[in-house]
């Protein structure tokens, strides 16, 4: 059966989102500026952070007509497990700020489509009470300088089911946000992350200074790799020689991204970086990608350029404090929605085979 025409579909409440972006809006109306900032913003001019949206205007789809689609498979497999659409959650901070029920209400949302949510360090939601929501959970690692500590964060997301652990690269030391410091953001009253000590951010510009390890380098990934049974990714990746060195490291996946453009300003757009790293990893891992998805056909473009799936990020911050747990099921209903639209307008019948001749660089 065709999709239904525009006229066949249910009424909408006008106001209802109808893309992911007029989340942001949405979000506005309820957030304070701070709080908005905080997610919104990146580094310095934030110029990485326009480029990862850019990249993708840089590469054109080139659709196939012909093909039987009606049947068409969205799911692809990573690390043993079958998702249904080829993307999850990325980690973030401080959900709670969002919506009192924070990361447990993005982990129900993802449980009750069978995606993965990944748990931040620095969320406020303790790994257990993520874990009891039943979403296939990723657990995304700063490295403590109390190495036991990191080791209690490892075993107890293996105690809580966890299915991998996401070390993050790329954050040792964390960018300066200047519309933090214009507004003057702080850690709200009330707020408080679940899984590391409060004094651990004590400098207190938000998060990242004494109680975190200031470098992370390959030995430190072979330690994690060394401290957990989960398999391991690196996130952060942006050079194809760093994506070879981390999976000597004992790497079990590479997340090419640039932390959404909140660390280095200037840095290379995530999706201008993938194609270099996928080649270089050469299937022997998965490739997973982040930074400046917002459309099922960015989604399309990452999966032609070497992805194997991809991560939201701000769009389900926006879409948790417009309307919690209901408004994260939206969000990732309409970014699942448009990736099987534009799967099928691509005259493609598998995401998990999507060629790379789908795309052409302008
Ligand atoms: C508010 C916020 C907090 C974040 N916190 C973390 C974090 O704790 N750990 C981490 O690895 N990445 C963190 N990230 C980066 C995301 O995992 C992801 O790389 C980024 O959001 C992708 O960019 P996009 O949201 O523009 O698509 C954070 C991003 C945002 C926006």
């Amino acid at each position: 059966m065709p999709d239904p025409a525009p006229a066949d579909r249910p009424p909408r409440d006008p106001s209802d989102p109808v893309s992911l972006a007029d989340f942001e809006a949405l979000a506005a109306a309820s957030l304070r500026p701070e709080i908005l900032g905080y997610y919104s913003g990146a580094a310095a001019d934030e110029r990485t952070l326009a480029d990862n949206r850019e990249a993708f205007a840089r590469w054109r789809l080139v659709p196939r007509m012909g093909v039987e689609v009606e049947g068409r498979d969205t799911s692809v497999e990573v690390l043993g497990r079958r998702w249904p659409a080829p993307f999850g959650v990325a980690p973030m901070a401080l959900m709670k700020m969002a919506n009192s029920e924070g990361d447990v209400a993005v982990a129900r949302a993802c449980a009750a489509r069978g995606l993965v949510m990944t748990l931040s360090t620095v969320g406020t939601a303790t790994i257990e009470e993520v874990g009891a929501a039943g979403a296939p959970s990723w657990f995304q690692l700063y490295l403590l300088e109390d190495l036991g500590r990191s080791r209690e964060l490892l075993a107890r997301s293996e105690a809580a089911g966890y299915e991998a652990v996401v070390m993050t690269m790329d954050a040792f030391i964390l960018g300066r946000r200047e519309r933090d410091v214009r507004l003057g953001f702080q850690l709200p009253d009330g707020i408080s992350y679940a899984n590391v000590r409060r004094s651990a951010h004590k400098r207190g510009d938000t998060y990242g200074d004494d109680g975190f390890k200031q470098s992370n380098t390959w030995a430190d990934l072979e330690w994690v790799v060394a401290n957990t049974r989960l398999p391991v990714i690196a996130k952060g990746i942006l050079h194809p020689d760093d994506a070879r060195r981390a999976i000597q490291a004992g790497a079990a996946g590479i997340q090419v991204s640039n932390h959404g453009g909140r660390q280095l300003d200037g840095t290379i757009a995530a999706l201008d970086a993938l194609p270099a790293v996928a080649d270089a990893v050469a299937g022997s891992v998965p490739v997973l990608f982040d930074s400046g998805i917002r459309r099922g056909s960015d989604v399309l473009a990452a999966l032609a350029l070497g992805a194997t799936a991809v991560f939201l990020g701000r769009p389900v911050l926006w879409s948790l404090a417009w309307a919690g747990e209901r408004g994260v099921g939206m969000a990732l209903d309409m970014l699942a929605a448009e990736f099987r639209l534009a799967l099928g307008l691509a005259g493609q019948q598998r995401a998990d085979a999507v060629p790379s001749d789908v795309v052409v660089r302008m």
